[in-house]
């Protein structure tokens, strides 16, 4: 299977795209670079640096490769940062998400995991945390993902 990970230079993102290629699947790494490291991405995965926010990247990205899914991991992800500056976390988080999607219908690429976050239920009423909790997020990070 061929899988395209957004944000695999990052913290998970690259945790993920080594047990992929262990488990022998092929993987492509969309990371643009500004809170991830290079050197975090496996060798034999193909490594895009560029930026979801660019449509024309992605469309390129989609053009040399056919994909089984897509595990999107990039994005903003700190609660005091986006209360701070609460616009970067919906353009980045939304948008670039929204690029994704939208290159993904055109391409007919059918399966997509998104990297949310538990902070869309708040504080929570019951833990665990079922799935149909009552959303409701604190945070514009929180905020941006439930969106
Ligand atoms: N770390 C956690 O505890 C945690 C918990 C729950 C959910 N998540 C979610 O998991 C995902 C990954 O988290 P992480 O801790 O690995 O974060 P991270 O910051 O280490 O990784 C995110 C990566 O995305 C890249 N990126 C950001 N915006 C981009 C863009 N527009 N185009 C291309 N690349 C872009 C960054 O350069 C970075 O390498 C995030 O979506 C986060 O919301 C993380």
């Amino acid at each position: 299977m061929k899988y395209l990970i957004t944000g695999g230079a990052g913290y998970i993102g690259s945790f993920m795209v080594k047990r992929l290629l262990e488990k022998g699947d092929e993987v492509v790494v969309i990371d643009n670079l500004e809170r991830g490291h290079e050197e975090a991405v496996e060798k034999s995965a193909i490594l895009y640096t560029g930026n979801l926010l660019d449509k024309e990247f992605i469309t390129k990205v989609f053009l040399e490769n056919k994909f089984d899914g897509v595990i999107h991991f990039a994005g903003f992800i700190s609660m005091g940062e986006s209360m701070e500056n609460p616009y970067i976390y919906f353009q980045n988080n939304v948008f670039s998400s929204l690029n994704l999607i939208e290159e993904m219908i055109k391409t007919n690429t059918n399966n997509l995991i998104f990297s949310s976050t538990a902070g869309v239920y708040g504080n929570p009423t019951t833990i665990p945390i079922p799935e149909d909790h009552p959303k409701n997020p604190e945070n514009p990070y929180s905020e941006s993902k439930l969106m």
